[in-house]
């Protein structure tokens, strides 16, 4: 019996801008997107049709029905492509928290398409994988890649880039309650005031291009604009950090956000401080291309 193992990393955005509403009504957007070593594990085994299994901290995945899973799409999406229906046991075991715009769902997906490609012999190459990823949502694509990278589209053109240098991070996950499908509610809330050209993410590609170190002031995300009025309990947690003197970026559409740790500064009582004010610290690091997409042959 063959088992894989795969790691499905959490991301951030170094930046995410949107350009403007496209017909088909998703927002075009322009992000750097990067990979980090907060991650879920996938392990697949073969099986007769598709099985899923859930440990660790799934939240509110447990209670959705299987089949609305987006790893057990993605492997359903797979089928459909190859034309046959083997099967596969999908064990994800959950850390990243879910709902909190780390592209927990989005990874643990894209790992599956990888990872049953490699299981059912399937051969397709990581072009066509990344088409099948854009089928089961706008962030898959760029899981299949890993690393650092930039997207463009709805998020389904990705172009890697070379591994960002960066700091180590704080980054700071809202209780479950305060979590949900905000993303659509996000995208929503932008009117075309808060629209650019893209320029942040052409300058954070060439910062990583030039193998700068990432830095706050290179750093954009469309949605701090909507903050105040969509993610109120985000933004009270993120302005407190901001009178001690730090520059928290929200992750994705958020809740979650995260900082560049100084070396100077007092890590722990960073730490401290978030979760006195309700929010998970987690220490984190970004995760190379190389390390997103290892798969072992257990
Ligand atoms: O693609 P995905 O299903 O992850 O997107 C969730 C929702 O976010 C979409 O239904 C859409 O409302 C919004 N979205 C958008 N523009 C994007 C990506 C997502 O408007 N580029």
């Amino acid at each position: 019996m063959t088992v894989l193992r795969l790691i499905a990393p959490a991301k951030i955005n170094w930046t995410i801008e949107v350009l403007r509403i496209r017909p088909d009504g998703y927002h075009e957007v322009r992000s750097v997107l990067q990979t980090i070593d907060l991650h879920d594990t996938v392990t697949l085994t073969d099986a007769v049709g598709i099985e899923l299994v859930l440990t660790g901290d799934a939240g509110a995945l447990a209670d959705e029905p299987p089949d609305q899973n987006l790893a057990y799409r993605a492997a359903a999406a797979l089928q459909r492509h190859i034309g046959t229906t083997p099967g596969v046991r999908i064990e994800l075991a959950k850390r990243i928290p879910v709902a909190a715009g780390l592209g927990g769902g989005s990874s643990d997906a894209a790992a599956v398409l990888r990872g049953c490609n490699r299981l059912w012999h399937a051969d397709r190459p990581d072009a066509e994988l990344a088409r099948i990823a854009a089928e089961i949502g706008s962030d898959p694509p760029f899981f299949v890649t890993g690393g650092t990278a930039t997207v463009s589209g709805r998020g389904e053109h990705v172009e890697p880039l070379d591994d960002a240098i960066a700091p180590a991070m704080l980054l700071a996950t809202p209780p479950p309650a305060e979590r949900g499908a905000k993303t659509a509610l996000m995208f929503a809330a932008l009117t075309p005031e808060h629209f650019t050209e893209g320029e942040a993410t052409i300058g954070l590609r060439d910062v990583v291009a030039a193998g700068r170190a990432v830095n706050d002031a290179e750093l954009a995300n469309v949605f701090e604009r909507v903050l105040t009025r969509m993610q109120p309990e985000t933004e009270k947690v993120m302005d407190a950090l901001r009178a001690q003197g730090t520059s928290p970026h929200l992750a994705g559409a958020g809740p979650s956000f995260f900082l560049l740790l100084d070396d100077a500064a007092d890590h722990a009582a960073l730490a401290r401080r978030v979760r006195d004010l309700g929010f998970e610290p987690h220490f984190v690091r970004t995760l190379s291309r190389i390390d997103a997409l290892r798969l072992e042959e257990l």
